[in-house]
């Protein structure tokens, strides 16, 4: 696979861009600031025993009018990609996003409207050339309105519909569209965070969605109880929702 990954500096991101490496796939890292991209690609080529050159580009999802470039760039450098990997996003608990509301806002735009903005760009690019897999990370948060989770589960629920429309659309034209939604995962987004049951790390999730990569799985749930976790939570009625406090 000629694999695009935004988000691959840190935490899931770097462990999947890891282990597409040293599978021995190419691939393009895209993220915010170069001397981290720098870093990690170096990281990467000496993981893949020197076969693998890692080039990188800027891309900020802050920052849409950097989409075209960026993807330009990595198509340059691997001869037109065939698949696009992001993990890249943003979170806060409930309770700094409410003390914060720029940061909600940044938040917000970062992980639904610029997220899926870039999605369109390669969705695009990718039906174009007549397939390919669009891998993004979204999160079990959004699948039930939730005390904690009001905000950023917001942001995941909007993401999540937009891929399963993509997935229902345009699979049968050749773009394959994969879901990912981990439950708590350790990596630096919940450092500071009590870990709950099940929670996961990094490497997990990565082995995981490298087989749904190959495989061209819709949805992947990860580490895989929240699979189950999750199906009961989806049946709760309303009123109970209102009373548990997860
Ligand atoms: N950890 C969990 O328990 C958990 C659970 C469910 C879903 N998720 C989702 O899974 C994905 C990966 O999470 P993680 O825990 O691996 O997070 P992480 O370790 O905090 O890494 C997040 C990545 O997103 C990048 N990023 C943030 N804002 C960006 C921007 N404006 N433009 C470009 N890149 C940006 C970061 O880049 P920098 O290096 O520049 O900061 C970093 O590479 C996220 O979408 C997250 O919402 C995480």
């Amino acid at each position: 696979m000629k694999t695009v990954i935004l988000g691959g500096t840190r935490g899931m991101g770097r462990a999947v861009a890891r282990a597409l490496v040293e599978r021995g796939d190419s691939v393009f890292l895209l993220g915010r600031q170069s001397s981290d991209l720098e870093k990690c690609a170096k990281d990467l080529e000496h993981r893949s025993a020197g076969q693998a050159q890692v080039p990188t580009a800027i891309c900020d999802l802050e920052d849409p009018s950097g989409f075209d470039a960026a993807l330009d760039a990595a198509d340059e450098a691997l001869g037109g990609f065939d698949t696009v990997v992001i993990t890249a996003g943003l979170f806060g608990t409930q309770e700094k996003l409410e003390e914060d509301p720029e940061f909600a806002r940044r938040m917000l735009t970062v992980n639904f409207t610029n997220t899926v903005v870039f999605c369109e760009n390669v969705r695009r690019r990718l039906l174009e050339r007549g397939g390919g897999t669009l891998c993004v990370f979204s999160s079990v948060a959004g699948e039930r309105g939730r005390k904690p989770v009001v905000l950023y589960g917001s942001s995941k629920a909007g993401l999540s519909r937009y891929l399963e429309g993509l997935d229902h659309r345009d699979r049968e034209k050749g773009l394959v569209t994969i879901c990912v939604k981990p439950g708590f995962v350790k990596t630096g987004m919940t450092e500071g965070l009590e870990p709950p049951p099940f929670a996961g790390t990094p490497e997990q999730v990565a082995t995981r969605v490298v087989r749904a990569l190959s495989r061209g799985e819709p949805e992947v749930y990860t580490p895989g109880p929240w699979r189950f976790v999750m199906m009961v939570i989806r049946c709760l009625p309303r009123f109970v929702m209102r009373k548990v406090g997860f």
